[in-house]
């Protein structure tokens, strides 16, 4: 894998076309970073299956190769299998270039912390979503005694005694927070509670995979989560679950080309959400042995949401749901509650011939719009994939500018999107 995006890469789309056959979801991206990072609390081989192959996770596995880890790949059944080994970091400086690269990159800082008692980078890039601050992270190691200071543009974060058990309420149940500041606590002396923390399943994998190398963590899923620290960690091998996001985007294409697709290994337990939300637009939504099959037929029905923290609608999934509403037949209302400005994606759908009006987090969807092929730009991964959705309804030949987003999260896209029929193409 390379980490190297050609910003020049963009996509031609022709449609419109109605999806059909099966698809393989592939390992859950959220979880994946984390867990990578997790790997540095041991000098033991953490084996890491199922990982998605993202630029994402090539990205922060450079970073670790910086850090002195070695970090071996292999492809295994369309997926990556790493072989983590934490043994031979021998900095805890982060460095600033690869932590811009993605956000889950700043999760390094909890392992680093605990192994070295001190721990630096940078403020961390990703999407320009909206404000993306730390403090929840920073606010937690500090809960855990340790000192955090800004040294030039770096959060330096030291404990060079130690961390030791606290009770951590966090402001806001932040996702990769939670992780960071889990990852601190597994080693800390004595106790700690995290109270307001995140549930995403992503979080759950987390902790299940700090477990099984030795963590004592109960309440996983809760708001509420008890650690008990431990001297050690060891090594483990854990197979990542599939991307509900992922997942998510292939039932929402299914659903608004009026397809019929069988999503494969799709984490149906994670999804309620979503499915539910399908359901109440007309689609079928048919749990199968191995995944669950998306069958619509049009006219969908307009319905309203919110994008909440888990189990509620997740933020990823907002844009492409705002994007299936501009085919559902009248006015849907959507909300972003998670991120302040997630709406970005509206520009280009309008530019397709969508009729939407958006306003601070809020935009209301008319429907149906019979969309057509423009030249429209992938503004992050879940705009990105929203624009993509359009143009496989759209009437005509859709470009896609700046898919090096997509490549940062969805496994394959054009591949399997062609093997669902659509006619996607890469121009170079
Ligand atoms: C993670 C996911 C991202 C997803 C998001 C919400 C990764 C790598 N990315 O991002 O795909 O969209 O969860 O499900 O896992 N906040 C604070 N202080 C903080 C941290 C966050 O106020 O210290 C606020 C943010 O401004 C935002 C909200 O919390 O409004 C959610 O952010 P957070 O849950 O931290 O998202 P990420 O972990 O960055």
């Amino acid at each position: 894998m390379t980490t190297a995006r050609d910003r020049g890469t963009r996509l031609s789309v022709q449609g419109p076309v109605r999806l059909h056959g099966s698809v393989r979801v592939s390992g859950a991206k959220n979880a994946a970073l984390a867990m990578m990072c997790a790997a540095l609390l041991t000098t033991d081989d953490v084996v890491l299956q199922n990982v998605p192959r993202i630029s994402d996770v090539a990205s922060l596995s450079q970073l670790l190769r910086e850090l002195g880890a070695s970090v071996d790949e292999e492809v295994r059944d369309d997926a990556l299998a790493l072989r983590i080994n934490g043994s031979g970091v021998a900095t805890s400086d982060a460095p600033a270039e690869l932590i811009n690269e993605n956000r889950a990159s700043f999760q390094v800082i909890g392992p680093l912390l605990t192994r070295f008692g001190r721990a630096s980078a940078p403020p961390p890039g990703g999407d320009s979503i909206g404000q993306r601050p730390i403090d929840v992270h920073l606010w937690g190691f500090s809960q855990l005694g340790a000192d955090v200071v800004r040294q030039d543009n770096r959060h330096v974060v030291l404990a060079p005694t130690g961390l030791r058990g606290a009770r951590i309420f966090m402001d806001y149940p932040s996702v990769s927070g939670t992780q960071n500041v889990l990852m601190a606590a597994v080693r800390a002396s004595g106790r700690t509670t995290i109270v307001n923390a995140a549930t995403e399943p992503e979080v759950q994998e987390l902790g299940g995979l700090l477990n099984a190398m030795g963590a004592r963590i109960k309440g996983l899923g809760t708001q509420c989560l008890e650690i008990v620290g431990v001297d050690n960690l060891h090594g483990t091998t854990w197979r990542v679950l599939a991307d509900r996001i992922e997942s998510g985007t292939y039932a929402i294409a299914a659903a608004m080309s009026g397809g019929d697709v069988f999503i494969e290994d799709a984490p149906v337990t994670v999804m309620d959400a979503l499915l539910a939300k399908l359901r109440a637009s007309g689609v079928e939504t048919l749990v199968e042995p191995g995944g669950i099959r998306i069958r619509a037929m049009r006219p969908l029905k307009p319905f309203n949401f919110q994008a909440l923290p888990y189990p509620g609608l997740p933020t990823d999934l907002q844009a492409p749901l705002a994007t299936l509403l501009t085919q559902a037949v009248g006015t849907s209302t959507v909300h972003e509650r998670v991120f302040d400005n997630r709406l970005l994606y509206i520009p280009e759908l309008l530019k397709m011939g969508a009729e939407i009006q958006g306003s601070g987090s809020v935009a209301y969807i008319h429907g149906p719009s019979e969309l057509h092929g423009a030249k429209v730009r992938a503004l992050d991964i879940r705009a990105g994939v929203a624009v993509l959705l359009a143009a496989l309804v759209a009437k005509g030949t859709t470009v896609v500018e700046d898919v090096y987003h997509l490549e940062r999260g969805y496994d394959h896209l054009e591949e399997k999107l062609r093997t669902l029929g659509a006619r996607v193409e890469r121009i170079d």
